[in-house]
C-alpha cells in the first residue's frame, strides 16, 4: 500500500528537501520542463513554428487534458492565466441587474473576492457568510476557532441565500484551514432555487475530482496541484451557463477566427458557442506546452489513485500525531474532518492560541531539516500530493513531534 501513483522519479527532486506546499506552488514534472526545452527554441525561429500543429493543436491538446482530469469536455473549457482571470470572465460576463448579489463563505482567498467587489460600481454587492461557530477572517483569522468535524458549512450557505443572490462563489478546498465543501450538495440546492455555483478549484484539482455535476463554472490556475508553471490554468463553464456570458474573448472567440482566407476585418461573424468565447486572444503556448505535459503526468495516475494515497499519508501522519503532546488535539481534530471526508490535499494544523510566533518557529525549525511548509492565517499547512511516499509522511511526523 501507498505506492505513490506518480513516481517520484518523474520529478527532479532533492532529497534533502521535502516539498510539502503544492498549496502554494507544486514541483513541476520533467516531462513538462522537457515539453518547454522542445517547444522554445520554435519561438526563435518562427519559421519552424506551424500554425495547425502548433498555434492551433497545442491549445486544443492542453483542453483535452484539462477536460480529462474534470472527466468533462474540452468544448467547455476556456485557457485562462489564473484562478483570478477566471473568475473575472464570469464576473464581467454575467448579466447582473441592479441589487443583485454574490454569496461566499467567510475568508475566501482573494481571487474569488476582488473579482465581485468590483461590480459594486454595477450595483451587485458581495457577501460573507461564517463557514462554523467561532470562525472568524480578515484581522480577526488569527482569532478564529478553526473547523470542526461536524462544521455544517454548506447548511450555513444554503441558509443564507436570498432571492438577491444570483452567483455562491467559493473554493472547493479553502486556502488556509483546508476544509472541502461538498460541490454535490451546495450544486443541486442551488440549482433548485435558480442560484449558479461558481468554484475555485485551485486547492483541490490536481489530487481530488470534482463532481461537477450542479457547477455552472469551475476555475483554476496551474500552479499547485497541478504542478503546472505560473501563468496559465483554465475556466470550466456549464454550456448554458456560458451561453449566458457576454462574450469577453476577442478575435479568437468569433467564427472563422484563424480562416485567413476571410478578410479578418469582416466583422460580421457570429461569436463562437464553446470555450474560446471566453478566451483573451493568442493563447501562451509555451504555456501551453508545460501545463499540457503537467495534464498528462496527472491523468497517467489511475483514476481515483491520487486522493487515495493522499488520505492515506493523511491518515499515517495523523496517528503519528495523535499522542503528540503539541499536535495531540490537532491530530484528533483533523482525524474527524478526515473520517467525514472534509480534506482536500491539506492538513491545517491550528496554532491553538499559541500565536504566529510559535507557527513561524515551528515553519522555521521545518526548514532547517529541509521540509518546506507553510503558513496561512493562524494554520501551519502540509499538503500531500501523489508523488509524495509513507517515508515523507514519517519525515513530517518526525519534525512536528520532535
Ligand atoms: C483558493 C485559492 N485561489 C486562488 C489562488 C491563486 O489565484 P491565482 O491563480 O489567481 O493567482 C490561491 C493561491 O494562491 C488560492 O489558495
Amino acid at each position: 500500500m501507498l505506492r505513490p501513483p506518480l513516481d517520484p522519479s518523474l520529478f527532479d527532486l532533492d532529497s534533502n528537501r521535502l516539498w510539502v506546499m503544492h498549496c502554494s506552488e507544486g514541483p513541476v514534472p520533467k516531462a513538462s520542463l522537457e515539453a518547454v526545452h522542445a517547444f522554445l527554441p520554435k519561438e526563435s525561429r518562427p519559421w519552424s513554428l506551424r500554425w495547425a500543429e502548433d498555434f492551433l493543436a497545442i491549445p486544443e491538446s492542453t483542453k483535452r487534458e484539462a477536460a480529462k482530469l474534470l472527466g468533462t469536455r474540452p468544448e467547455d473549457i476556456s485557457l485562462t492565466a489564473t484562478t483570478s482571470s477566471g473568475l473575472q470572465v464570469v464576473a464581467q460576463g454575467f448579466p447582473w441587474q441592479e441589487g443583485d448579489e454574490v454569496l461566499a463563505p467567510l475568508g475566501e482567498f482573494p481571487s474569488n473576492v476582488w473579482p465581485w467587489k468590483s461590480l459594486a460600481s454595477r450595483g451587485v454587492s458581495f457577501r460573507e457568510v461564517p463557514l462554523w461557530e467561532g470562525h472568524q477572517s480578515g484581522v480577526g483569522a488569527w482569532t478564529s476557532s478553526p473547523p470542526p468535524p461536524d462544521a455544517d458549512a454548506e447548511t450555513r450557505l444554503l441558509d443564507s441565500l436570498t432571492d438577491r443572490t444570483k452567483i455562491l462563489a467559493l473554493s472547493w478546498v479553502r486556502f488556509q484551514d483546508g476544509l472541502k465543501l461538498d460541490l454535490p450538495w451546495l450544486g443541486s440546492a442551488c440549482r433548485e432555487r435558480g442560484v449558479h455555483l461558481v468554484v475555485d478549484g485551485i486547492q483541490g484539482l490536481g489530487t481530488h475530482t470534482p463532481d461537477l455535476a450542479g457547477v455552472s463554472a469551475f476555475a483554476t490556475g496551474g500552479h499547485k496541484g497541478l504542478l503546472a508553471p505560473q501563468g496559465l490554468g483554465f475556466l470550466w463553464t456549464e454550456a448554458t451557463f456560458r451561453s449566458m456570458l457576454a462574450p469577453v474573448g476577442t478575435w479568437l472567440s468569433v467564427e472563422d477566427g484563424t480562416d485567413f482566407t476571410r478578410p479578418s476585418t469582416d466583422f460580421h461573424r457570429h461569436w463562437l458557442a464553446d470555450g474560446r468565447r471566453l478566451e483573451p486572444g493568442s493563447p501562451s503556448l509555451l504555456g501551453c506546452v508545460a501545463l499540457n505535459a503537467s495534464l498528462a503526468c496527472l491523468n497517467g495516475a489511475e483514476a481515483g489513485a491520487i486522493e487515495t494515497h493522499v488520505r492515506g499519508l493523511q491518515d499515517a501522519l495523523l496517528a503519528d500525531l495523535a499522542t503528540d503532546p503539541t499536535w495531540g488535539a490537532e491530530a484528533a481534530r483533523l482525524r474527524g474532518l478526515w473520517e467525514e471526508d472534509r480534506l482536500g490535499p491539506i492538513l491545517s494544523f491550528h496554532h491553538q492560541g499559541h500565536g504566529p510566533d510559535f507557527l513561524n518557529g515551528q515553519l522555521q525549525a521545518g526548514f532547517n531539516q529541509g521540509v518546506y511548509a507553510s503558513v496561512r492565517e493562524g494554520y501551519l499547512r502540509v499538503a500531500f500530493h501523489g508523488l509524495h511516499t509513507p517515508s515523507d509522511a514519517a519525515r513530517v511526523a518526525a519534525w512536528l513531534g520532535g
